[in-house]
């Protein structure tokens, strides 16, 4: 089982060495544009194996694609932040010509792997990755719901003062500060609301850390996260590889399901062999209803700034 992650920054080493550590697959080659730069990230992880106890085969190159061929699944993680002066229609610009280039050239070695799509803004890349390469929808998954799930559970977590893993909950819409829909009406405490045990302030306040969540770490760390967006990228990885068939909130490509098409935008699916194995169409309340279908207009806008690429 191989992985190619493409961007050996942050969040591309970061997921690498998850993805290693727990054994997720035998071989990863990271792959970056900086010289050098994956070969080192690469090694420094490999050197982890005798002391953290692990076989997988780590790589590093220096944008040579034929040392990925034959990935089953495929990361993108290369692309820029956004710099201050910079406008949101030429960072979408840059990024999205990093993002293409970089699918084509991965698919031209790979032409079977899933696709994982991570560089921001994830959904906008996500349907220009769709669009440009012509891949069956199945095999194009964005990542941020999971991110943004994580980070709900842990701020819900704080608030029962309760472990993490006895929380579960989801969050939907665009991955976004304004589009993300953390779902608190169906998050629950082992199976109990967790409204049975937090007011609706004290939830409002959850949902609100929740969606600022990334822009928190921002601001603290001065550059966006990267252990919890790695680990999230590993957790999806392995419900490929494995065929896990989790339910996990990613942004896929909508063709009538709650109400939209011609979009990418998170929604709980499941997760396996075949990448999106299915979307579950859950019932949302009117309120939801309402907040994604806004959600949904916030991507539909940026995706329209793709206009001189696609
Ligand atoms: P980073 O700057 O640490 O790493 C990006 C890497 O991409 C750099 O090493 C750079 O050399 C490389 N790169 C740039 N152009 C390339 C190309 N054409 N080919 C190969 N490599 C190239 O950034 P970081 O923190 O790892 O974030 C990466 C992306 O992921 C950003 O767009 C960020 O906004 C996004 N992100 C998305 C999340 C999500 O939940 N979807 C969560 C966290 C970050
Ligand atoms: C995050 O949510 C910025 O997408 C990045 O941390």
């Amino acid at each position: 089982m191989k992985v190619t992650i493409v961007g050996a920054g942050n969040v591309g080493a970061t997921c690498a060495d998850a993805i290693a550590y727990r054994r997720i697959a035998s071989e990863i080659v990271l792959l970056d544009i900086r010289e050098g730069f994956a070969e080192g990230k690469a090694l420094d992880i490999m050197q982890t194996q005798t002391t953290l106890g692990y076989n997988t085969k780590v790589s590093g190159s220096t944008n040579d694609y034929s040392k990925t061929a034959g990935s089953d699944v495929v990361v993108i993680t290369s692309g820029i932040p956004r710099k201050p002066g910079m406008t949101r229609e030429e960072l979408i610009g840059i990024n999205a010509g990093i993002v293409k280039t970089v699918a084509e050239n991965l698919l031209q070695h790979s032409p079977n792997a899933i696709v994982v799509v991570v560089s921001n803004p994830m959904d906008t890349m996500t349907y220009l990755t769709l669009k440009a390469t012509g891949l069956p929808k199945n095999r194009i998954i964005g990542m941020g719901g999971a991110l943004d799930s994580s980070r709900f559970k842990c701020y819900l977590s704080q608030a029962l003062d309760k472990p993490a893993n006895d929380i579960q909950g989801m969050v939907i819409g665009g991955h976004g500060d304004t589009t993300m829909i953390p779902l608190t009406r169906l998050a629950s405490y082992n199976g109990v609301p967790v409204s049975e045990f937090l007011s609706s302030e004290e939830l409002e306040k959850v949902a609100a850390d929740t969606m600022v969540g990334g822009a928190t770490l921002t601001g603290l760390l001065g550059t966006s996260a990267w252990y919890a967006p790695g680990a999230s990228v590993a957790y999806l990885v392995d419900s490929i590889l494995h065929d896990q068939k989790k339910m996990i909130p990613c942004s896929v490509f909508l063709e009538g399901e709650y109400g939209q098409n011609d979009i990418c935008i998170g929604v709980p699916c499941i997760i396996g062999k075949n990448g999106v194995e299915k979307i579950v169409d859950i019932k949302l309340n009117e309120d939801e209803k309402a907040k994604f279908a806004k959600s949904a207009d916030a991507v539909r806008a940026m995706n329209a700034d793709l206009k001189s690429i696609l």
